[in-house]
């Protein structure tokens, strides 16, 4: 009888850009305080990529060098890239392929998964899936996004809250019962008028009116999104625990999108977790979008110890939103 195979997360690596922008920055660029935006979002400071031409796969390849170099394989040994971001370099070629080509994984191929926050879940539901059929053994799951190229800095609700980064996952066959158990996926795009971006699509191309309109950038009304995350986020992740026959004191760590302090928080209350199982790094970052989860586990990857059971949980623009469930593989060295 053949064995059942689940997809093991077996490396971990991420890139952050040097330049930090702190809060006390942001005062001098728009009527905001320290205060405001550490309490209503849990952000002290984020990173931005700095340099003329540069976009995601900059900061994605040399996350996804770093994991092959921890994992001890070579770029060419991987099967698939699935690039997780909504701000690609281009809108085609995909940012996955860039991505492959600099890094010398001339044996993949790969492409670009949007989601927006929720990206890097379905990602690796998705790259899971492709493990557990059989058919390829390594997969990369690589978030990336450039969140500065998409935010007006004039505009206090939104600049405060993005940053940018990358990080990325290997998934390989596990034959003990490792790695991805369950995902709870969702999407709803009755969302849509709450968070997008205007123009740059096929719906409204590029013009100098739409330029002139600041369309290009983030639109989002927080409150409305914030009251359906907070929701989404909260029932996703209790239902998952429910569904597996867990309870929060099975659980080692809870990795939320960090997109607000406060939808955390209302996650792991609902879920029965003390905030000690939560990995937190918003103060640090800011929101990456679809590099958040991942960069929690590249930062938290030490404490993390073989069997834990660890729940990823999102919600974002679509709204897209969910919960995967991890039994982490390997003890760190
Ligand atoms: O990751 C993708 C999914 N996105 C999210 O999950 C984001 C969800 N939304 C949120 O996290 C929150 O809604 C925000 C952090 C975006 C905003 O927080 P809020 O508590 O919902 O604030 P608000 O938009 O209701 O604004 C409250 C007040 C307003 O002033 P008035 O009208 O009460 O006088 C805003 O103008 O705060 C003001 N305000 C600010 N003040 C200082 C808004 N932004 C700022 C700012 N600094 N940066």
């Amino acid at each position: 009888m053949s064995q059942k195979i689940t997809a093991a997360i077996t490396a971990v690596g991420a890139y952050l850009p040097e330049y930090i922008l702190t809060n006390a920055e942001l005062e001098t660029m728009v009527e905001t305080n320290d205060e405001w935006i550490k309490s209503r979002t849990g952000v002290e400071e984020r990173r931005i990529l700095k340099g003329e031409g540069k976009g995601v796969s900059d900061m994605g390849a040399p996350a996804v060098l770093e994991l092959c170099k921890k994992r001890g394989i070579d770029p060419s040994e991987i099967d698939v890239i699935i690039c997780c971001t909504v701000t690609a370099d281009m809108l085609f070629p995909a940012s996955a392929n860039i991505i492959a080509n600099k890094i010398g994984a001339v044996n993949c191929f790969g492409f670009d998964l949007g989601a927006a926050c929720s990206g890097f879940l379905f990602g690796v539901t998705t790259g899971a899936a492709f493990i557990e059929s059989g058919r390829y053994k390594k997969v990369v799951v690589v978030g990336t996004d450039k969140m500065s190229a998409i935010t007006d800095y004039s505009d206090r609700t939104t600049c405060v809250l993005f940053g940018d980064a990358a990080a990325a996952i290997l998934l390989e066959p596990n034959f003990e019962g490792y790695g991805v158990l369950d995902s709870l996926l969702k999407t709803d795009g009755s969302g849509e008028p709450y968070l997008h971006m205007k123009a740059g699509g096929s719906r409204k191309p590029a013009s100098v009116e739409t330029v002139m309109a600041k369309e290009h950038y983030i639109y989002q009304e927080g409150p409305q999104v914030f009251k359906f995350a907070v929701k989404g986020m909260a029932d996703i992740s209790y239902e998952l625990l429910q569904r597996n026959k867990l309870t929060g004191d099975d659980i080692a760590w809870l990795v939320p999108h960090q997109a607000n302090k406060r939808i955390i928080d209302a996650t792991a209350n609902r879920m029965g977790l003390s905030i000690d199982k939560v990995m937190l790094n918003i103060q640090r970052y800011g929101n990456t979008t679809s590099a958040t989860i991942p960069l929690c586990l590249w930062e938290w990857e030490n404490k993390l110890k073989k069997g834990d059971n660890i729940v990823l949980a999102a919600f974002g623009g679509g709204f897209t939103w969910g919960a995967t469930l991890v039994k982490w593989a390997y003890d760190s060295k």
